[in-house]
């Protein structure tokens, strides 16, 4: 199977059966990438494809091939964090830190969703060109990932904080 990982040409032979996530995980050794559930309901292994998140345990790798698969050990830059990455240790978005990596490509996804006007069950307006974005719609939006440490104040806190710096978009101001 041959794909690009966090920039890197991969090429490697793997069993046909194999999951995305257990291919990052086990063939790859790349095991940032959390199994949870491992049947779709939690977020802990969302990565994302050519950009789009994607939950990688529904996935088989063999389907994946020829595109560009970001996990978080690809988020980072050189010894840089990721703006998030800063923000969830500011704001405090995790205790364990299990559903964290799917957390942080999760938001970076859902960003790119916001930006391209995707909008979601609780967007009031579906003729806009510029889909709001305010902590109801950080909330909706990230709530295919899970935690069960219950740190959703600081994650929603630490994506708010990060893409109103980072997007061009106008974020309405996360919780009081
Ligand atoms: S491990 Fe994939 S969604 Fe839970
Ligand atoms: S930080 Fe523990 S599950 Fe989210």
């Amino acid at each position: 199977m041959q794909f690009t990982v966090n920039g890197e040409a991969i090429d490697i032979e793997a069993d046909i059966r194999t999951s995305l996530l257990d291919f990052l995980r086990n063939v790859l050794g790349l095991t940032a990438t959390k199994k949870g559930c491992d049947q779709g309901a939690c977020g802990a292994c969302t990565v994302l494809a050519d950009g789009e998140r994607i939950n990688a345990c529904l996935a088989l790798a063999v389907q994946y091939q020829g595109r560009s698969i970001t996990t978080v050990e690809g988020i980072a830059s050189d010894s840089e964090l990721h703006p998030l990455q800063r923000a969830f240790i500011e704001h405090e978005g995790f205790q364990c830190g299990y559903c964290t990596p799917g957390q942080l490509c999760s938001a970076i996804g859902m960003m790119r969703e916001v930006d391209g006007n995707v909008p979601s069950a609780v967007t009031q307006d579906l003729t806009t060109a510029a889909v709001s974005f305010n902590e109801q719609e950080i909330r909706e939006r990230m709530s295919g990932n899970l935690c069960r440490c219950g740190a959703y104040n600081g994650i929603v806190d630490a994506i708010s904080q990060t893409f109103a710096e980072t997007s061009t978009r106008a974020i309405g101001r996360a919780r009081a």
